[in-house]
């Protein structure tokens, strides 16, 4: 049996105006018809696997409910961190959780911004790595790189041990622009998509070998927690020690028991509007338009209104996007759209 973890807190600023404090992108129906969220939990349900444990903030914990709920998912948990510690905490506390149940149980952590066009291959997939998790690595699953990524991780690959399966050398978390530029050359590197399968106790012990403080002070606050409703409640106290940082920066990066599973199918990480730009159909222009939106002598650009009252139009637009919401609306250069992030940090700042 695989328990699933869905992680849910992140802020998604990148897809700001869209993805909102109050209501991240995860949240939102940036492609297809469902929230990414929604598209994540539904990924690992059916045979083999356990009702999800959702790890989240506690501005979303209603929405998590309301979206499971609405696709007839039962959450085996919904885990509410006082504020948002990146993933390790998120991935530790959720370690915990599983561990204490059983701790030779299979932990899939599942990110909630991917697009995945073949959900049922990338199920597949986690289900060729049961064999090498359960043999205590922490499995990792590795998409064939088409450009030099400086947003992902890459997973420097050795032996292939089973199909598609292969022992990893090395996990690079975020390499510069030269460096992804030579892994990419290289031809051994996959990206990292994210999603991990490792026995509850493997987890555990590469927490206590490489990041022991994060655990230390996640299970103290762990331990603590308080079950409110259907809510188990993280300690405020002992999770504001805790310090900040990714697994794969914490853990992966010093890690030595990796594998990874090829995932030869369509998957990308919805992390700016470039990538939605990517995912969304296109007419021969190459405008990506969402309704209450025109387009006159637009080539390549995204225009999107997601409010019924604001119709946008763009004229003679090359490379760019625009996003119109009821109360606020941003235009960028595609190749600049990242820098929302940095727009968003000042205006926040400004209260
Ligand atoms: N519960 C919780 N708490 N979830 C969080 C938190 C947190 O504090 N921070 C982030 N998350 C969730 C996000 O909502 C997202 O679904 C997932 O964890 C991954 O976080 P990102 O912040 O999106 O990570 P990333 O995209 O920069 O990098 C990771 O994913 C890449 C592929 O998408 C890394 O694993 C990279 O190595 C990988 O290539
Ligand atoms: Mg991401």
């Amino acid at each position: 049996m695989i328990y699933p973890v869905l992680l849910c807190g992140g802020s998604g600023t990148r897809l700001w105006p869209l993805s909102r404090k109050s209501y991240p992108k995860q949240f939102t129906d940036v492609v297809g018809e469902e929230s990414l969220f929604q598209a994540s939990a539904r990924r690992f349900v059916g045979e083999g696997f356990a009702d999800p444990l959702v790890v989240t903030g506690d501005p979303f914990r209603f929405i998590v409910s309301e979206q499971l709920d609405d696709i007839g998912i039962t959450p085996s948990g919904i885990m509410i961190e006082p504020d948002g510690r990146n993933t390790a905490a998120a991935a530790a506390a959720a370690a915990l959780f599983v561990a204490k149940q059983d701790p030779d149980a299979l932990l899939l952590l599942v990110p909630s911004d991917h697009a995945v066009a073949h959900p049922d291959i990338f199920r597949d997939a986690v289900t060729d790595g049961q064999a090498a998790a359960r043999a205590g690595d922490i499995v990792t699953f590795g998409i064939v790189p088409t450009r030099a990524e400086t947003g992902y991780g890459w997973l420097e690959t050795g032996d292939e041990t089973a199909d598609r399966v292969f022992k990893l050398h090395r996990f690079l978390e975020k390499p510069d622009k030269a460096r992804a530029e030579e892994l990419l050359q290289d031809g051994r590197y996959l990206w990292n998509a994210g999603v991990f399968l490792a026995k509850a106790s493997v987890l555990l012990d590469a927490f206590k070998e490489h990041a022991a403080d994060i655990l230390k002070d996640v299970q103290a606050s762990f331990e603590n927690a308080k079950q409110d409703l259907d809510f188990i409640r993280i300690d405020p106290d002992h999770w504001a020690r805790v310090r900040e940082e990714s697994i794969d920066y914490a853990v992966m990066e010093a890690a030595t028991n990796l594998s990874a599973v090829r995932f030869d199918s369509h998957w990308t990480d919805l992390g700016g509007w470039e990538a939605v730009w990517l995912e969304t159909d296109k007419d021969d222009a190459g405008n990506a338009l969402s309704t209450n939106t025109t387009a006159f002598d637009c080539e390549n650009s995204l225009l999107r209104s997601e409010s019924d009252g604001i119709e946008l139009v763009g004229i003679g637009l090359k490379d760019t996007v625009a996003v119109a919401m009821h109360d606020a609306v941003m235009v960028a250069d595609m190749s600049d759209s990242q820098n929302v992030k940095k727009a968003v940090k000042v205006l926040r700042e400004r209260g």
